[in-house]
């Protein structure tokens, strides 16, 4: 990539930041447009938060990627968030418009699309175990619901989060079915049935050590497990999924159509998808060898 007096920044906040694929897919994309970009990533300090958005315009930077920690504490420095962003309560993505910081969140939309190409069961009218309730879990949810899910039930370490969760999900979405369960309940073997679809928003799984977020025995041919975890890129819930031959997904897809869509905010120009798969993949297949 040639770095030119013409070249525009955009990047990702975070922190920390080392571990992000993102500049891979994004950096993979703008060559191969022949786009005059280039995707940094800044990791921040914590006090620093405000001072590092307010100075997005004055050093022009175009967009930038809002990660772990900073996905809610950002939003009293924008100007505008859009509807995503303000149903989720979280940003993932600040776009400069006309000399305004807008949030947007593509998390969302990012894990729908990833779903419907991985899974391919129809959304409408199932049911959904969502386990977490952080930003993630929100922006699945609203996004879920936003499709015509059918019920969402919500298991959550802090059980008062998920009843937040589940408090803003019903002033949004009135025949939506939805329940907030105890994170050790018994009784999920009852609950969740042929046709369900569980999805793991916490970070549970990312270590060997992690144990399994779910009792194995709840798993049947009919249903389908998602993880948001692409890092290791099976997790033990993945594992299980497979060895029981259902269908399953990790977070690879949603973290490259999320990225799609915030680079389509940043450049109105649709984003190379294959080119953008390629580099995650390639990226994720190092990763994988260098953590065994
Ligand atoms: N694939 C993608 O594109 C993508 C996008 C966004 C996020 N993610 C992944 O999703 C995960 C969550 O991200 P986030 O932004 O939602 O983080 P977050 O807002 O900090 O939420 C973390 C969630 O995990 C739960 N949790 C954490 N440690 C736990 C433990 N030991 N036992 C049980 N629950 C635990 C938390 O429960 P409490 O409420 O009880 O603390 C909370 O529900 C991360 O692994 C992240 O990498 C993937």
């Amino acid at each position: 990539m040639l770095i030119t007096g013409k070249t525009r920044i955009v990047g990702i906040f975070g922190n920390p930041i080392e571990q992000t694929m993102s500049p891979y897919m994004h950096n993979a994309a703008f060559e191969a447009l022949s786009l005059p970009y280039c995707y940094l990533p800044f990791n921040i300090n914590h006090n620093d938060l405000e001072a590092s958005v307010r100075s997005i315009i004055p050093l022009g930077i175009k967009g930038v990627n809002i990660t772990i920690p900073f996905k809610m504490k950002v939003i009293p420095f924008l100007d505008e968030l859009d509807r995503h962003a303000g149903l989720i309560g979280a940003v993932n993505t600040i776009e400069v418009r006309e000399g305004r910081l807008i949030g947007h969140n593509t998390d969302g939309n990012g894990f729908i699309k990833a779903f419907n190409e991985e899974i391919d069961l129809p959304i409408a009218g199932r049911r959904f175990l969502i386990i977490g309730a952080g930003g993630a879990a929100r922006a699945v949810a609203f996004a879920l619901a936003e499709e015509g899910a059918g019920e969402i039930i919500i298991k959550n370490r802090t059980v008062e989060k998920g009843r937040v969760l589940a408090d803003d999900l019903r002033k949004n979405f009135f025949s939506l079915k939805i329940s907030v369960m105890e994170f050790n309940a018994y009784g999920i073997n009852n609950l969740i049935t042929d046709g369900d679809v569980i999805i793991n928003t916490t970070s549970v799984g990312m270590k060997s050590s992690d144990p399994l977020i779910i009792p194995p025995d709840i798993l049947r041919p009919s249903m389908a497990v998602c993880d948001l975890i692409y890092n290791p890129p099976e997790t033990p819930l993945l594992r299980g999924a497979r060895k029981s031959g259902i269908r399953f997904m990790n977070g690879l897809g949603m973290l490259l159509y999320q990225g799609a869509l915030s680079f389509e905010i940043w450049t109105g120009l649709k984003a190379p998808i294959e080119v953008m798969r390629e580099a995650l993949i390639r990226e994720a297949s190092k990763t994988k060898c260098r953590t065994e």
